[in-house]
């Protein structure tokens, strides 16, 4: 027995401004992430896509290509292991002949070297029978349908009061049409996976957003125990939703190591982002809102139409914001979904939120110019006091709060109403504003703590940190909940032979992490306390599952709100637009590291800048594919297109959400911002562009 003394800390670590704990590994180079595990006698794997929209593989050239030189196999649906699935989804990775999209994976080649394996890849032929394809959304298609549910279990629609009637007698009423494009995640790291067999026991050095979901999914896949399925992702480089769930790759990885009996090694390619491992579905959505002579919005619809693939259904939650938002007795959300010959979408930085308040922002910015009213005060004419689909109180709204201290921040009272009426030389400059929100939610998460002889603690459980920071911030609600100094604190993670937790995604990592984190301190502390601070040699550890607590408690509507504020300068003659200003205010419960956070802040204001004026996955119609499938054809902004981009917060205490008072900050930033840009390009040009992106062709002629 060792003694150990815990001393009390007054200062609390959450709240200061820490520096990432990894920072310094990450920027020596000595951080590993999933593709850099050295590995005796590694194997190569390289995807091949289909070249076909739609169709079968008739045969493929897979015994020439085994002839070459360094080639150990060809995968084919052929001769690839048999999975638990083969109902064609996404995972059952080479389990039947059928190609539902084009570039979906239909054989991969294993080689002695990444060179040879991308070559003889390439060399492969393969014939195909050929079917019929669609791939294009259209508004009027007749095979529309209804899903049961959207993403991740929202009602499909919503309907209260009489929307037709309300909209019939308002004094103002604007119903336009507004879409957006398909958008392609690109984290700086590609997905990568390398799978190691030992007997029946499968280890996975894996780039993901939750390894234990992960792990949960390769022991189903493979009719595996969960515990003989280790995965291990220390360090990601960024996933912004499409490493949510597992992807082909990794599968392929462990069905290639376990057919060549060595380690194998993939990395998606560049090129192959845009193929197999998810994008935001196009959207078309129509709203209608309708306001009495006051601003006083009487009726709100939201109407969305989407797609989704022949082999899964990921139906995004486009008007799920429009449900809480705004006040209006008379409402109705509903969307509609096409299955084509896609890729299935799915996440990407908030899924729902992100699209559709970019409709519904636009159309209060419209309805202001209707009502003439200032569109700061048209929001706060219909702030609900309680949520307007149910009347149930949120946990805190300060949505008020952000947009009074962002028009503050910003020099809002220099706006002039009237477009085009402020220019700068050749420049016309405007400014607009919208509203944001994510909800603030948590899964239930396991965390161990363990106190050491020496004083220091062990934090464990199977987070993610993606480079959001996680690590470090969970530190700090570690140190405060054990009362120790956060250097004292080792917060291991991305490993399953830690506690299992939740994935990094909905924002929720800091709420869930963090709960389990805190309880599993306390736990930790009483039991200390308890024993008088003499800790074993071996250690002394509490580990903790907040599965109870989180169900025991009442479910009430919680929202992180934010204001985003924009200034545009376009050029009169060319179109040319810039993004000069963006400023946030948000309302996301307590902050725990005001740099980590920032920088979440920062980095989704700047993807909106993106979506607003740059990104856009374009249809290949002949083909049945995306076309720009690199970042030089898909363009995202870069430093030059970010002069100035500022997020702030007000004090925010909600002791509802969580133990941390936290409501997350990942994908709030990006809420929002397209429509500020969009709303503040009508005001410099009098143009309402209702399709991103906001290109300079829209602007003139
Ligand atoms: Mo995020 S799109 O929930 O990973």
């Amino acid at each position: 027995m060792t003694r150990t003394t815990t001393t009390t800390r007054t200062t609390p670590a959450i709240g200061a401004a820490m520096t990432r704990i990894e920072g310094p590994d990450k920027v020596r180079g000595s951080a590993t992430y999933a593709y850099e595990y050295p590995l005796d006698a590694v194997a190569y794997c390289c995807a091949v896509g289909s070249t076909i929209a739609h169709g079968r593989v008739r045969s493929t050239s897979a015994d020439a290509i085994r002839q070459i030189p360094g080639v150990l196999e060809v995968l084919s649906h052929a001769n690839a292991p048999r999975l638990a699935i083969s109902d064609g989804s996404e995972l059952a990775v080479l389990q039947s002949d059928r190609v539902a999209y084009r570039r979906q994976i239909v054989a991969a080649v294993v080689a002695e070297s990444f060179e040879i394996a991308t070559e003889a890849a390439g060399a492969l032929e393969i014939e195909y029978d050929v079917e019929p394809f669609a791939v294009e959304l259209k508004s009027d298609d007749p095979d529309l349908y209804r899903p049961d549910k959207v993403n991740p279990g929202f009602p499909t629609d919503t309907e209260a009061g009489d929307v037709d009637g309300a909209l019939r007698s308002a004094a103002h009423v604007v119903d336009h049409t507004y879409r957006t494009p398909a958008y392609h995640n690109n984290p700086m790291e590609p997905h990568a996976s390398i799978a190691v067999w030992e007997g029946d026991d499968l280890t996975v050095f894996d780039s993901n957003q939750g390894a234990s979901p992960v792990r949960a999914r390769l022991a189903e896949l493979f009719g595996l125990p969960t515990g003989s399925v280790r995965v291990v992702s220390e360090h990601v480089g960024g996933g912004f939703g499409a490493k949510g769930l597992p992807r082909p790759v990794v599968v392929l990885a462990a069905m290639a190591a376990r057919v060549v009996d060595r380690p194998v090694k993939i990395a998606v390619t560049r090129e192959q982002m845009f193929a197999f491992v998810g994008y935001r579905t196009p959207t078309i959505q129509r709203v209608q809102l309708g306001a009495d002579a006051g601003g006083r919005i009487t009726a709100i619809a939201h109407d969305v139409i989407e797609q989704t693939s022949t082999i899964e259904e990921f139906a995004e939650q486009t008007a799920v914001a429009t449900r809480m938002m705004y006040a209006g007795a008379s409402r109705r959300t509903t969307h509609r979904l096409r299955r084509l010959d896609v890729p299935t979408p799915g996440w990407m930085r908030a899924p729902g939120e992100c699209p559709g308040m970019f409709a519904l922002e636009s159309a209060v910015d419209e309805l202001a110019i209707a009502t003439r009213l200032d569109p700061i005060e048209l929001r706060l004419r219909n702030d609900p006091p309680t949520d307007p689909e149910t009347g149930a109180p949120f946990t805190s709204r300060n949505l008020e709060a952000c947009l009074r201290e962002g028009a503050r921040l910003f020099g809002w009272s220099q706006r002039h109403a009237e477009p085009r009426a402020r220019r700068d030389g050749r420049w016309l400059v405007g400014t607009g504003v919208a509203a944001s929100t994510y909800p603030a939610r948590a899964r239930a998460s396991k965390a161990t703590a363990w106190a050491r002889p020496d004083g220091s603690f062990d934090v464990e459980l199977c987070a993610a940190d993606i480079g959001t920071g996680a690590r470090t911030a969970l530190t700090q609600i570690a140190a405060d909940a054990l009362g120790a100094e956060p250097r004292r604190v080792r917060l291991g993670l991305g490993d399953t032979n830690f506690s299992e937790a939740p994935l990094a995604g909905g924002s929720m990592g800091t709420s869930s992490w963090g709960w389990a984190v805190t309880r599993a301190c306390e736990g930790l502390r009483a039991r200390l306390a308890a024993a008088n601070g003499s800790v074993p040699v071996a250690g002394l550890a509490v580990e903790v599952d907040t599965k109870d607590e989180i169900e025991r408690r009442a479910q009430r509507p919680a929202h992180a709100f934010g204001a985003q504020f924009a200034e545009v300068r376009v050029d009169e003659d060319t179109g040319e637009i810039r993004v000069a200003r963006l400023l946030g205010v948000f309302a996301a419960g307590r902050i725990v590291n005001p740099m980590t956070a920032r920088s979440q802040l920062i980095g989704g204001m700047t993807m909106g800048i993106s979506m607003a004026l740059l990104e856009a996955s374009l249809l290949d119609r002949e083909y049945g594919d995306y076309l720009n499938h690199d970042l030089a054809q898909y363009e995202i902004a870069t430093c030059a297109d970010v002069p100035m981009v500022e997020a702030h917060w007000i004090d925010e205490r909600d002791d509802f959400v969580n133990p941390m008072g936290a409501k997350g900050v990942g994908e709030i930033g990006i809420v929002g911002t397209a429509a500020a840009i969009a709303n503040a390009t009508y005001n410099a040009t009098g143009v309402r562009v209702r399709d991103l992106p906001i290109r300079l062709e829209k602007l003139i002629g």
